[in-house]
């Protein structure tokens, strides 16, 4: 057996976000269908989530404790702070369960050589761990290559002067191009909270992550960003592996929407209904609505995007979690007398708390897609060929709404402050207008291209070949 050839084994590390959870599943799921043995750390909020050994017998999970609760009804507000308090607490234990999992492949006689390690770019910390223990590091990033410029341009543009913090910039300066991250406009780039020196460290840390590793796997596609890998190859002088949208290379159980960070009962009932309701409409009729799982907006935003909903008169779904607006309860949210019993009083709306996101996006009802942008829902958007109303709240969204409004052409830009009469005409555009079905041809070209490139022969599925041949070469 020692003599055989064996796949070096892979151990994952996602951070606890559910945007971030869902690509290294995939991630480990590829890796896994090429041969990999896999081992998954995941911070103790996520045991539940994640569904262990009953869906994935063949991976080993190990538990790091992180001493944070709830992180399901954590919020933009508190992304940075929640970010650092992971990594401060999870250090320590870290180090002991891989320093543990270094001695038992040592006694091992069927693995041939040290796993090796694929850390979230957020893990900042971990990464100096596994070079102390001699294990060497890869970095995913989840989001896409021009954010990943972004962070790593961050430092340089607001050294020169240039500031995308609403507060601080009038609103001529937000409409600026940024001649070093073309498209972009200053409203466009990466902006987390109203502490920019807190955001400064961050980005920077992060960066240095992406710097010291062996190297960076992307969930992103050569058909998509050939032109920001590039920079970023010349940039970063490190091999860089395009391998998305990595949910399309997944098997099951990743291959569905298995993993959540919400309880499996709620999940199980959303997800029946959601698609009972969607059989039961037209063909393209729908607009599917959902800001991802940390987005939280003000109280007149939520109720001019109720009031433009209901105006219309499209059928909608509409995933309404706790958290998705800001100091406010679920069920006082809504305005009043416009639903009832999660439905809208005219029968046009259906409100669910989670989604299976990527059957209802599959599915033949939904028309468009109203989305914050999370790099997640954009490449799953696309897969599926569907058009999108785009209104980014934080990070990487605003950028990514400039590609999808101005570069591939396939969404109508809404920012907040919504106004009911913007947001009904959105909705009209999309869904009833030719401006509407050129947005979705242009949308369906890029699904198809997005197919080819994950196909045999592929940019990401020789990607993927590439990757898997440097993780045994290093
Ligand atoms: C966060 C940041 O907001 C985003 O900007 C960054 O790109 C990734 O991290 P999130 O807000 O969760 O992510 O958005 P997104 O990246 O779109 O990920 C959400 C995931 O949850 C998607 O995979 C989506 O399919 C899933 N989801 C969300 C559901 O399956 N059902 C739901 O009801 C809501």
């Amino acid at each position: 057996m020692k003599n055989q050839r064996r796949r070096r084994q892979v151990l994952l590390f996602p951070f606890p976000f559910q945007g971030h959870i869902n690509p290294m599943l995939a991630l480990a799921s590829m890796l896994h269908s090429r041969g990999s043995p896999i081992t998954i750390f995941h911070t103790h909020y996520n045991s539940g989530a994640i569904d262990r050994s009953s869906k994935h017998p063949s991976y080993r999970f190990i538990e790091i404790p992180d001493q944070v609760s709830n992180l399901r009804s954590s919020s933009q507000d508190h992304v940075l702070s929640l970010i650092r308090l992971l990594n401060d607490n999870c250090t320590v234990p870290f180090h002991r369960h891989l320093a543990q999992v270094l001695s038992d492949t040592d006694d091992d006689t069927v693995t041939d050589c040290r796993p090796c390690l694929v850390l979230d770019m957020h893990w900042y910390k971990m990464n100096p761990v596994a070079k102390f223990l001699g294990v060497p590091t890869l970095v995913l990033r989840t989001g896409s290559a021009a954010s990943l410029n972004g962070f790593i341009a961050l430092p340089a543009l607001y050294r020169k002067g240039i500031l995308p913090s609403r507060a601080q910039v009038a609103e001529w300066e937000m409409e600026a191009a940024v001649e070093e991250l073309p498209p972009l406009k200053v409203k466009d780039m990466i902006a987390v909270g109203n502490d920019r020196e807190q955001l400064l460290c961050f980005v920077a840390l992060d960066a240095e992550n992406v710097r010291t590793s062996a190297g960076i796997i992307i969930n992103t596609s050569d058909t998509l960003e050939s032109a920001e890998l590039e920079k970023l190859r010349s940039d970063l002088s490190l091999p860089v592996f395009a391998v998305g949208p990595l949910h399309k290379f997944a098997t099951p159980p990743e291959a569905t929407n298995s993993s959540s960070l919400w309880p499996v009962q709620v999940r199980q009932d959303e997800d029946r209904m959601c698609m009972e309701w969607l059989d039961c409409q037209d063909p393209r009729s729908v607009l599917y609505v959902s800001f991802g799982s940390l987005a939280s907006m003000g109280r007149s935003d939520f109720t001019e995007m109720a009031c433009g909903l209901a105006n219309s008169g499209r059928p909608f779904l509409w995933v309404i979690r706790q958290g998705s607006v800001k100091g406010q309860h679920l069920d006082s949210a809504l305005p009043d007398g416009l639903f009832g019993n999660g439905t809208m009083r005219s029968g046009i709306g259906k409100i669910v708390e989670w989604a299976p996101q990527r059957d209802v996006l599959a599915h033949r009802a939904v028309g468009g897609f109203w989305t914050h942008c999370g790099w997640n829902s954009t490449l799953e958007a696309l897969t599926e060929g569907v058009p999108m109303i785009c209104t980014p709240f934080f990070s990487d969204q605003m950028g990514n709404t400039r590609y999808m409004a101005d570069v591939w052409k396939v969404g109508v830009e809404l920012r907040v402050p919504l106004e009911r009469g913007r947001v009904e005409g959105a909705i009209r555009r999309m869904l009833t207008t030719g401006d509407g079905e050129s947005m979705r041809a242009r949308a369906e070209e890029l699904q198809r291209l997005l197919a080819n490139a994950n196909e045999e022969g592929g940019s990401s599925c020789q990607a993927a070949d590439d990757l898997l041949s440097f993780l045994s070469s290093i």
